[in-house]
């Protein structure tokens, strides 16, 4: 098929590039010209594991262009999908400007039938909104044209973005019209080798609420642990034995019950905002979603007031290393990252930051950290570690599952561990002289 993705962000990419993989013929567009001209060379303006190559051999292929030009990809393709950006505004609804922005230039530009189908993370009644947008405009031209407006929300995570677009969980597509239907059917079906089941079908706004329902479901997850976290603490219990304990119960299950430092990133806190929002909208107060975000504000600052408690209010003097600016391993996102909160609440009372990540420092150099004072970017993490009061784990980059402990001994001025994503084993740890402090345990 002849495809358009609207939007080169993480989503816009991920999927222009799998579905070029699959043999279809996608253009990718941009408004933004300099990330468009970096795309055509191959380079890639984020940190995904695989989507590099992939995107490099499908340009080899003739699989997939980049272009700043709407009207040039609309002119061939039979699908459009929007893709663009939908942040946050200042009451926590989700803004639209920009997907109802390209829905009108579809208007103007569409020339052939289309189905337009909303990949962005949309609230509920977005789809309606833009099948009037672009009816709008197409009744200005005084041309009648049949398009179809799918809900085809992304549940791709960053870091193993590709495997999850390549082989995923399932695929929703909202859809009022039987053959549009169709048609997303079989764009799809070569993602699915064995069985079409995981293809789910149903109406658009039901779709729309998809996304929205399962981000707040598992960030409901992460917030009830780390509220369970802080009472296992209290009550002298260990919340690393309370998980393994209920995750054997196959309703309640293992995944997404790790404790920590709160989640980040791009999806789950603007989603559960907005989902308490759009209640809101409709007259319904929805307190555990709001609870949610609470407790995830809250828990952000739990290593902080860790390291407070153990030195003192005054940091001043102190020197702590952070491993792990990024929100999550595998990507160089710090979008609502614990280290930011973390590590602006330390340098707030007076301690310096000698800071590694993988690949998220130039992010925090640049945009997150950029106007803070006293915080100085490693080489390496041991280099971090030199004459540092303590560490402070944010991130669980493979690289500091298993470090050298005798070197991280040797490098701190005295042995003391915050880790903030539960890492080590505390046994251990406190048998070779450390001091280690995790979530959830004493
Ligand atoms: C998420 C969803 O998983 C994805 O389906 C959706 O499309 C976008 O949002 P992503 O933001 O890439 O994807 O990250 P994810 O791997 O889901 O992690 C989110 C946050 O939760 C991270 O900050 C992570 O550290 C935290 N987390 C996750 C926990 O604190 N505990 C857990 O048990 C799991």
């Amino acid at each position: 098929m002849r495809l358009t993705v609207i939007g080169t962000g993480y989503v816009g990419l991920v999927s222009g590039t799998c579905f070029a993989e699959m043999g279809n013929t996608v253009t990718c567009v941009d408004v933004d010209k300099d990330k468009i001209e970096k795309l055509k060379k191959g380079v890639i303006p984020i940190y995904e594991p695989g989507l590099e190559p992939m995107v490099q051999r499908n340009i080899e292929n003739k699989t997939l262009s980049f272009t700043t030009d709407l009207s040039e990809a609309l002119h061939k393709a039979n699908i459009a999908f929007i893709a663009v950006g939908t942040p946050m505004g200042q009451d926590g609804s989700a803004d639209l400007k920009y997907v109802l922005g390209v829905a009108r230039e579809i208007g103007q530009h569409m020339q052939r039938p289309l189905i337009v189908v909303d990949k962005s993370t949309v609230p509920v009644g977005t789809a309606d909104k833009v099948r009037v947008e672009i009816e709008k405009v197409l009744k200005e031209r005084a041309v009648s044209l049949e398009f179809h407006v799918v809900s085809n929300p992304e549940f791709l995570k960053e870091g193993d973005a590709i495997n999850d677009f390549m082989k995923p969980d399932r695929v929703v597509v909202g859809s009022d019209d039987e053959q549009t239907t169709a048609t997303m059917r079989s764009l799809y079906a070569p993602f699915f080798r064995s069985s079409m089941d995981r293809l789910i079908t149903m109406d658009v706004r039901s779709a729309e609420m998809t996304k929205y329902v399962a981000n707040a479901m598992l960030a409901t997850k992460i917030s009830f642990m780390n509220e369970v976290a802080n009472i296992c603490e209290l009550v002298g219990a260990d919340v690393n034995k309370v998980r393994i304990g209920i995750g054997s119960d196959s309703r309640i299950g293992y995944s997404f019950i790790y404790p920590g430092s709160g989640y980040g990133g791009s999806c789950f806190p603007k989603d559960v905002k907005a989902l308490h929002r759009t209640a809101a909208e409709h007259g319904y107060q929805a307190d555990l979603i709001g609870a949610v975000e609470a407790v995830n504000d809250r828990q952000k600052l739990v290593v902080a007031k860790k390291v407070v408690r153990r030195f003192g209010e005054d940091l001043s003097g102190r020197t702590f290393a952070v491993w792990g600016l990024a929100f999550k391993p595998q990507t160089d996102d710090m979008r609502e990252a614990p280290a930011i909160y973390i590590i602006r609440e330390l340098v707030q009372r007076g301690a310096k930051i000698q800071a590694y990540d993988p690949k998220a420092m130039d992010e925090a150099r640049h945009y997150y950290l950029k106007d803070l004072i006293g915080v100085t970017y490693c080489n390496s993490k041991y280099e971090a570690l030199m004459n540092a009061d303590a560490m402070i784990l944010l991130t669980e980059w493979k690289e500091f599952r298993s470090p050298d402990f005798e070197e991280l001994r040797a490098q701190l001025k005295q042995p003391v561990i915050f880790d903030g994503r539960n890492q080590y084993n505390d046994q251990v740890l406190k048998k070779m002289g450390f001091e280690y402090f995790q979530i959830g345990k004493n």
